[in-house]
């Protein structure tokens, strides 16, 4: 069999004298790149598997990650991504124990053995997106506990285990965005104590109720482009969110206190169905960005515009804004500066809409005649 390898890889070295060159260290020998290798063609010297730190495979049309696939002891960062990957063997990364990173997108793997991790105690960033995962097991990061960042997007999830996550306290960026998740039990992330970032969007998530009670340290939650009709009371109340983005859902009604409005920043609710957004209880809040593009607002609590004192960018546009209303939004924030796009600027889109009052006096149960006078310029969503 050894004989057979040898002669093969030989053949290849001299009928295409370029197969070799595919594999490249670069002069400082630190890094060794490999594109349409086979595993068992990725050969150097001792000497050489000392030195190198980073390592990438690409395109190497293997199936499968063999036991101990790359002989280097020190290595750092490993890539391999070749789009055609399904199974990876127990003990493929057990002699890596100092890879702090593992780049394995790009593959067609669904699912690991249980323990494949175990031995790279030093890791701090795992990339598995774009491959075929519907469900993460429960023992699946057993080992990982210096996780810092872990990516799954674009995969096919769609199920998880309540105690998916519960290996990898230390994790503070979780990307579980373009899966098919609906559903998240309350508790999934109730033990990621660190997480900063997690980013939802685009899946079909329904509800999120009782899922962020507990994560204190949130800064950055992306839910855009999911189906989530209203948002619970207090959900939001422990975090401390900078930027929260709700774009491309279903709600309707914004009730006091669903948003972390003490501490958000930055707060994207375009294109929902948003007709009432309630707030009163804040005295102030440090809100700098508001996107409420294609909504059903006809109006905004005079509260929200002089308690935002921070606001510096305010998207309004493709709402049926009562004229009353909207010339008072701007009366109450001098020259606070709206971004409107250029058929808003030239007039050949409605800003608001008349109606025979003289003041800005919404009754909030009759607002069907502002969404009747707009419909006829664009398509009420
Ligand atoms: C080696 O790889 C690292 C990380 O990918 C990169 O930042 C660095 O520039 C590479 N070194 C050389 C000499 O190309
Ligand atoms: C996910 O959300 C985070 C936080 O909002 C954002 O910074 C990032 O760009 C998003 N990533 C992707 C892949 O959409
Ligand atoms: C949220 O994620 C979407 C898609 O992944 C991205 O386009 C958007 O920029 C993100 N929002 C923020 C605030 O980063
Ligand atoms: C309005 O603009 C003037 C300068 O043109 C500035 O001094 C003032 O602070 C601005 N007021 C607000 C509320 O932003
Ligand atoms: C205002 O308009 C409503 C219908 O939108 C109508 O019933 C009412 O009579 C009008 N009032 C005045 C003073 O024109």
């Amino acid at each position: 069999m050894q004989l057979l390898i040898i002669a093969a890889s030989i053949i290849i070295i001299c009928i295409n004298p370029t197969v070799y060159a595919l594999c490249r260290r670069t002069n400082d020998q630190k890094n060794y790149t490999c594109s349409g290798a086979k595993f068992y063609q990725l050969r150097t010297s001792p000497n050489q598997k000392q030195n190198i730190l980073r390592s990438t495979i690409e395109n190497c049309k293997e199936k499968e990650i063999p036991e101990t696939v790359l002989p280097f002891p020190n290595l750092e960062q490993l890539t391999i991504s070749c789009g055609s990957i399904e199974v990876v063997h127990k003990n493929a990364f057990t002699n890596l124990q100092k890879l702090q990173e593992l780049n394995l997108e790009e593959n067609a793997i669904s699912g690991f053995p249980n323990g494949v991790f175990e031995s790279l105690q030093q890791l701090q960033k795992l990339h598995l997106s774009q491959n075929n995962f519907m469900k993460i097991s429960q023992h699946l990061f057993t080992g990982l506990q210096g996780l810092t960042f872990l990516s799954l997007s674009n995969n096919k999830l769609s199920d998880f285990d309540l105690h998916s996550f519960q290996e990898i306290k230390q994790i503070e960026e979780l990307f579980l965005n373009n899966n098919e998740i609906s559903f998240i039990p309350s508790k999934t992330f109730q033990t990621l104590k660190q997480l900063i970032i997690l980013n939802l969007s685009y899946n079909k998530i329904e509800s999120v109720n009782e899922i962020f009670t507990f994560m204190y340290e949130l800064r950055h939650l992306n839910l855009s482009h999911n189906v989530i009709q209203s948002l619970p009371a207090n959900d939001f109340v422990n975090t401390r969110l900078q930027i929260l983005d709700l774009s491309f859902n279903e709600l309707t009604v914004i009730y006091e206190g669903s948003l972390p409005l003490q501490t958000l920043q930055e707060l994207y609710l375009q294109n929902n169905k948003i007709s009432l957004i309630e707030l009163r209880e804040v005295n102030y809040f440090p809100l700098k960005k508001l996107d409420l593009r294609n909504n059903r607002l006809v109006f905004l609590e005079d509260e929200f515009l002089t308690k935002a004192t921070s606001l510096e960018a305010l998207k309004v546009e493709n709402n049926p804004w009562d004229c009353k209303c909207f010339e008072k939004m701007a009366f109450l924030r001098g020259n606070l500066s709206l971004e409107l796009s250029s058929s808003y600027r030239d007039g050949e889109e409605p800003i608001c809409v008349v109606e025979n009052v003289t003041e800005c006096n919404v009754d909030k149960n009759d607002l069907i005649n502002y969404y009747n006078v707009l419909a006829r310029y664009w398509t009420l969503r």
